[in-house]
């Protein structure tokens, strides 16, 4: 017997966190019970979740490289744990979730979790706004919460039915996606991070405020304290537009993304 339903979400840019409303929200009000949510996105939101048998969880990341962020999963394998039913969703912006969705399962499914069913959805891709722009839109997420509702719905009679191995593509262990520059060859951007525009700078602490990672300083936000996912939360939250990221490198990759992966991808929704 379900009695709560918990939308879990880390989301830098705002695209999971949509989709993990969507859901959650769906779900708890087919099954009529109450629906809490917890946000991961920054340091002060990742404590320690333990979930009991009758809560049904929404789990959800963006793909990054191919797979789960990797400053992300040690935590979701360390401290998100729970017996009930979990849905692994994953967020992608256009190119692919390669073994992203594959490899949340698999962390879910150690840490106690019964994988019920799983979503790999399409979300405007954060380096660029050419790819899945708006995405996801009132339409998906009209699908997630109609797949919600049908996750939900088989949980009424009190079985947990769980996914069969293999019916969620990918490879959790495989390794991440390397990222390409407009040549064909990998684009190393691993060091790069956002310049400030100084001039246009109002020094309102937004960008150190939403930062995932903690690492801009709050009174000098052109200084990095700490490493740079290059998740783009400070790019697109700043009032005045003052960051942007002018490695080369990053650049031809963005450039690659936007000539190779325009077309719409389509979600993948597995029960
Ligand atoms: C560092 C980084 C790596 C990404 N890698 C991929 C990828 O491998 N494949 C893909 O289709 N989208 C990729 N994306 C796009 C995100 O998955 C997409 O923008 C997602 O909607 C972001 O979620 P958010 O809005 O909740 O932050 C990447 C985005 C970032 C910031
Ligand atoms: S969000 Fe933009 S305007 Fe505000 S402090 Fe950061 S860079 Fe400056
Ligand atoms: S500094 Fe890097 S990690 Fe922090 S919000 Fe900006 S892009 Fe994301």
């Amino acid at each position: 017997m379900i009695r709560e339903v918990w939308g879990l979400f880390f989301s830098p840019c705002g695209n999971v966190e949509k989709l993990i409303r969507a859901m959650a929200g769906a779900a708890g009000e087919t099954l009529g019970v109450p629906v809490r949510f917890g946000d991961m996105t920054l340091p002060t939101g990742r404590t320690d979740r333990a979930l009991g048998p009758e809560a049904l969880a929404f789990v959800g990341t963006p793909v990054y490289a191919g797979r789960v962020p990797n400053k992300l999963a040690p935590y979701i394998a360390a401290h998100i744990r729970g017996t009930g039913p979990a849905v692994p969703v994953v967020c992608f912006g256009n190119r692919s979730f390669d073994n992203a969705l594959a490899e949340l399962a698999d962390i879910l499914g150690k840490n106690g979790f019964t994988v019920t069913a799983a979503a790999a959805a399409v979300g405007e891709h954060a380096f660029t706004r050419a790819l899945a722009a708006d995405r996801p839109t009132a339409a998906d997420l009209a699908q997630a919460a109609d797949f919600a509702r049908a996750a939900a719905e088989r949980l009424r009679e009190g079985e947990i039915p769980a996914l069969a191995p293999g019916a969620i593509p990918g490879d959790p262990a495989a390794p991440y996606y390397t990222p390409l520059g407009r040549d064909g060859r990998p684009a190393a951007f691993l060091r790069a991070v956002p310049v400030l525009d100084e001039k246009e700078c109002i020094r309102c602490g937004v960008c150190a405020s939403v930062c995932p990672m903690g690492s801009v300083d709050r009174l000098d936000p052109g200084r990095m304290n700490g490493i740079c996912i290059k998740c783009h939360a400070c790019v697109r939250k700043c009032p005045m537009q003052a960051r942007s990221f002018d490695d080369p490198a990053f650049l031809s990759h963005r450039a690659m993304l936007e000539e190779n992966y325009a077309r719409p991808a389509e979600p993948l929704y597995i029960l």
